[in-house]
């Protein structure tokens, strides 16, 4: 197949260099031209395991990038995967869902025969149906065209494994033969296939993550009450995702989640939610308690060691997860923030996430290593699960005091004295 990708994006590319490993010829359509020509010349511009791979692979040969809409006219399919940010108010801000659309249409007016324009980026529900196929039709008049839904489960660091190898490939059409392409469309990917609407595929997207955040959110509220009784929240959650019905996955307490997808999903479905008269009471919650852990930590802190105002503070782990120098939404920003508003003085070190917190942070210490950003610190928090911190023991000898509150549970048990979850 010819498969068009609106967006170069973190799953615009991802999308396109595993289309291209599953034997299709893939045009990638990216405004940045300083990223279309990174991903010609077979560089990732983004940090994403297995991705270099597929690129020097295919880059060139059956994956080309541009800026010109041109490839869309002549291919079978062509996946929206732009951004959908947040808009001042936590509604999804889809004027770039429009733009892609209304540029799509004027492409499609060359080229003939059926086409299939299919969303990939995380909207919200009714987009594909009052938003895309309108705007498309109205620009293009080409009469077969169809459209369908799709939408990604992918994670940060594993992106390229969740595409070839996912728990399950949920496709929305309102015409069967739309649905039918997006499923030819993964031959190769063993995976069961959920055919549905267009708007019950949208919201099969939000309640995913929604449901996979309020786990997150129940496990931190029961682990506050665990701490009130000095019980152990993970030794707990063991044992409660042990029952098949709950699964073991995503009940990690600690500094809640982060990231590009969670806190900005759940508040658009709230947004929704309020928009169509109801009231979200749980979704807000998870928010809230969400909101509240990063500070709880900075309040556990003083407990324990007093006024912060001239302690040195280290902080290890500054990305919203490990394996990705991605920091939006990260659980460090309003720590570090407290700390600073407090007087403390932060001692930082990432593996890989330095750099972008320099940005939001340029006046704080960025240590080269966990060992000098301990050196000397009154106490530590530990914000993000990098496994290179599951080693760290002697290293905490070197700190004024053992002090260490674990955000994430990531520390061998002989390295800590001090607070965990
Ligand atoms: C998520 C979804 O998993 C993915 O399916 C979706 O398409 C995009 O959003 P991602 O944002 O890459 O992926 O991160 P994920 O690995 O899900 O973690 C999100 C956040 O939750 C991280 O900050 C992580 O540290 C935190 N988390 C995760 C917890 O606090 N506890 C857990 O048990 C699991």
């Amino acid at each position: 197949m010819r498969i068009a990708v609106v967006g170069g994006g973190y799953v615009g590319l991802v999308t396109g260099a595993c289309f291209a490993e599953l034997g299709h010829t893939v045009d990638i359509v990216e405004i940045d031209a300083g990223k279309a020509a990174a991903i010609n010349a077979g560089r990732a511009p983004i940090h994403e395991r297995g991705l270099d791979a597929l690129l020097a692979k295919h880059a060139g040969v059956r994956l080309r990038a541009g800026t010109d809409y041109g490839p869309v006219a002549l291919s079978d399919l062509a996946f929206i995967c732009v951004g959908t940010p947040p808009a001042a108010d936590g509604s999804a801000d889809l004027s770039m869902v429009a733009a892609a659309s209304r540029s799509i249409g004027e492409a499609l007016r060359e080229g003939k025969g059926a086409h299939t324009v299919v969303v990939k980026s995380t909207v919200p529900p009714g987009t594909t149906e009052n938003l895309v196929a309108p705007t498309v039709g109205n620009h293009s008049h080409r009469a077969d065209t169809g459209f369908a839904m799709n939408p990604e489960f992918l994670r940060e660091g594993r992106a390229v494994e969740d595409f070839l190898h996912p728990d399950r490939i949920v496709i929305g059409s309102r015409d069967g033969r739309s649905g039918d392409t997006v499923a030819a469309a993964y031959t190769g990917v063993s995976a069961p296939v959920v055919r549905c609407g267009l708007t019950a595929a949208e919201m099969i997207k939000y309640a995913s993550n929604a449901l996979l955040a309020t786990k997150i959110s129940f496990a931190n509220e029961v682990g506050n009450v665990c701490k009130r009784l000095g019980i152990d929240v993970y030794e707990v959650m063991q044992g409660v995702g042990m029952d098949h019905r709950v699964s073991p996955h995503f009940l990690d307490a600690g500094a809640g989640f982060g990231g590009s997808c969670f806190p900005k999903d759940v508040a658009a479905l709230v947004s929704l939610a309020e928009g169509l008269g109801e009231e979200p009471a749980l979704l807000r919650s998870v928010l809230d308690v969400n909101d509240r852990q990063p500070l709880r930590m900075v309040r556990m802190l003083e407990e324990r060691i007093g006024d912060l105002a001239g302690k040195r503070v280290a902080v290890l782990g500054l990305a919203f997860k490990d394996n990705t120098d991605d920091i939006r939404e990260a659980r460090a920003v309003p720590v570090i923030a407290g700390l600073l508003q407090r007087g403390a003085a932060v001692a930082a070190y990432d593996p890989l996430a330095a750099a972008s917190m320099r940005r939001v942070f340029p006046g704080i210490d960025y240590a080269a290593s966990a060992a000098d950003a301990l050196r000397g610190a009154d106490a530590c928090l530990v914000m993000t699960e990098w496994p290179e911190f599951s080693t760290l023991n002697g290293e905490f000898d070197l700190m004024n005091s053992r002090i260490v509150i674990e955000g994430r549970r990531i520390l061998s048990c002989d390295g800590k004295e001090g607070i965990c979850w």
